[in-house]
């Protein structure tokens, strides 16, 4: 490895999906010297895959109120997410939507030209009444049109992107300040240290610590990773959703917006079962109900498919026209991936990982907090972070409203905090933990084939800690990870090669993944009761005299510690914790 060279910023994102780039587009607005670094093209960034939309209580179809979006996401979250955070993402929600349509978001219309808006899980109109038409959406591409749009601001705003560019390690002084990040060319092989006043981490899920998951490959908990080695906490680790529709045998997601355009689950005997797990909310009760459903449907034999693992997703009946208009695109991966036309027959699906709730502690402005005290110049946002709005079970199409909320807090406060200030030195060891890893993984003898270690991993998280989870599951689950952590220390790639050597950053990727996998298999461990997407057999009822408090994991001997909800909202009365009935 060549000696690190430097490149100095005023702020550095690490990640080019929508909050990155929601961030980037504040700080390269005003003015300042922003790069976003992003392991593939950003506009291939996972955000592209978001299908159903984004929320916010616009009230174009019926009335609508941001405190009643409020009020779902607290009841979704199972009362686990902070009522302040919450507050501020539901009451900026309707201007976050209006700024992207600005920014020219081709958003669907109705036929009074105001946006589209369909319903979504656990979404209701006037506390748990009937269900409301609160998400915005582009068909079931939105994702993919909020992705191009911010970043051909972001071109016009002159950002500086490094694409494929990978992040290696955060760069902390003697007081613990972030003073940027240590970063591989891929293309080159080379690695640089990033120096900047602040870095933003928007580096996305990790889903790819489950053998089945919805997640793009590269959702590989880069940001949790680096978080975790320099001495950074992690949130909610054992909150992880189970998206209810994921293609059976490909894990392809299936958009929650065919249940919310009128589409519904059947089991192997033609029933709609969901009448009977969720009287009112039926197929749009929240994830964590509808997945359970479909896996208890499966256990007790009525799965459909030549292993029963599957239910199907029924939408013939909404006929051509809707859905060519409304849902081309899960026409397309259904026909591609389960070799049927949803507009003749049903879909077979199955809960599959879809979504990371937990991530780095963060406040209102995306500052990462350890500790309760702020840890100057490191910022996260969207996915990787727990600011936290989703608590234990996030409402669909609040993730990318999430995204466009915090990436814009995130940058406002960036662009304050950096205005007056110079950057600190780099302090003399800022390039070692990075080449001691790198050195190691080059130099490692007899070592350990990446892809075996990698699989044991997923194969692990996926029998150890699923939808419904096992006490001695999970202890055997813990053991079993801390041994292929162990085993991460070793890994060894035949080819040592500079340029685009993929095997070496697969090696650095895995290194991250097993952090979070780690936190997750720990924490869920050691919650002894059941809450959103925990839910535990030996414990089946939320506990809230125990465990109304978030967890946080620490890599330093594995420690976990716990933190309070945040109860009081900003401006608003507190929601009182109710049991959840759909
Ligand atoms: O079902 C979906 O379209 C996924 C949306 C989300 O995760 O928010």
């Amino acid at each position: 490895m060549s000696a690190m060279q430097i490149k100095q910023y005023d702020a550095i994102v690490v990640g080019g999906g929508g909050a990155g780039l929601r961030a980037a587009l504040q700080l390269a607005e005003s003015g300042a010297k922003v790069a976003v670094l992003s392991k593939v093209f950003p506009t291939r960034s996972h955000t592209v895959a978001a299908q159903g939309g984004i929320a916010a209580s616009l009230g174009n179809v019926g009335e609508d109120n941001w405190h009643w979006h409020m009020y779902d996401t607290i009841k979704g979250s199972d009362y686990l997410g902070d009522q302040d955070a919450i507050e501020f993402m539901c009451k900026n929600a309707a201007e976050a939507i209006y700024e992207l349509e600005h920014f020219g978001m081709p958003f669907d219309r109705l036929d009074n030209g105001k946006i589209f808006q369909r319903p979504f899980g656990g979404m209701s109109k006037r506390y748990g009444a009937e269900s409301v038409a609160r998400t915005c959406a582009v068909a079931d591409r939105t994702g993919h049109a909020m992705l191009h749009t911010l970043y051909q601001r972001n071109v016009f705003a002159k950002t500086d992107f490094l694409i494929e560019w990978f992040a290696l390690d955060l760069i902390r002084d003697q007081e613990g300040d972030v003073l940027g990040v240590t970063a591989m060319e891929i293309e080159t092989g080379e690695v640089y240290a990033l120096h900047a006043k602040a870095t933003i981490f928007a580096t996305g899920g990790a889903g790819r610590i489950f053998h089945a998951s919805t997640n793009a490959f590269i959702n590989t908990g880069d940001g949790l990773g680096m978080a975790a080695r320099a001495g950074i906490p992690l949130e909610d680790m054992e909150f992880w959703q189970f998206h209810p529709t994921g293609v059976a045998g490909a894990g392809v997601l299936i958009t929650e917006g065919v249940r919310g355009e009128g589409g519904y689950l059947v089991n192997s005997e033609g029933e709609r079962f969901m009448e009977r797990y969720a009287p009112t909310a039926k197929d749009l009760a929240s994830r964590d109900v509808v997945s359970r459903a479909i896996a208890t449907e499966i256990k007790q034999g009525r799965g459909v498919g030549r292993d029963g693992q599957a239910v199907l997703l029924k939408l013939d009946h909404l006929g051509e026209k809707v859905i060519e208009s409304r849902l081309p695109g899960i026409r397309k991966i259904a026909m591609k991936f389960a070799n049927v036309d949803p507009a003749q027959s049903p879909i077979p699906v199955v809960p599959t990982v879809h979504y990371m709730m937990g991530g780095i502690p963060t406040n209102l402005d995306g500052q990462v907090v350890d500790s309760g005290e702020v840890i100057r110049g490191l910022y996260a946002i969207g996915e990787c972070a727990c600011v936290s709005v989703h608590g234990a079970n996030r409402l669909g199409s609040n993730s990318l409203l999430d995204l466009m909320v915090f990436g814009r807090a995130a940058g406002n406060h960036t662009v304050k905090t950096i205005a007056n200030q110079s950057h600190k030195p780099l302090p003399s060891d800022y390039a070692d933990l990075t080449m001691h890893r790198l050195n190691q993984i080059n130099q490692q003898q007899n070592g350990e084939v990446v892809a075996e270690v990698g699989d044991a991993m997923r194969r692990c998280m996926q029998a150890h800690c699923g939808v419904f989870r096992f006490p001695d599951l999970m202890q055997q689950g813990s053991q079993q990870i801390l041994q292929i952590a162990e085993r991460t220390q070793h890994l060894q790639i035949k080819d040592k090669s500079q340029v685009f050597n993929t095997a070496r950053v697969e090696a650095l990727e895995l290194q991250n993944l097993i952090e979070v996998a780690k936190a997750t298999m720990l924490a869920a461990e050691a919650r002894q009761e059941s809450r959103g997407a925990h839910c535990r057999e030996d414990f089946p009822n939320r506990d809230d005299q125990q465990w109304l408090k978030h967890s946080l994991y620490y890599r330093e001997g594995n420690r976990l510690d716990y933190k309070a909800v945040q109860l009081k909202p900003l401006t608003v009365e507190s929601f009182p914790l109710v049991a959840r009935t759909y």
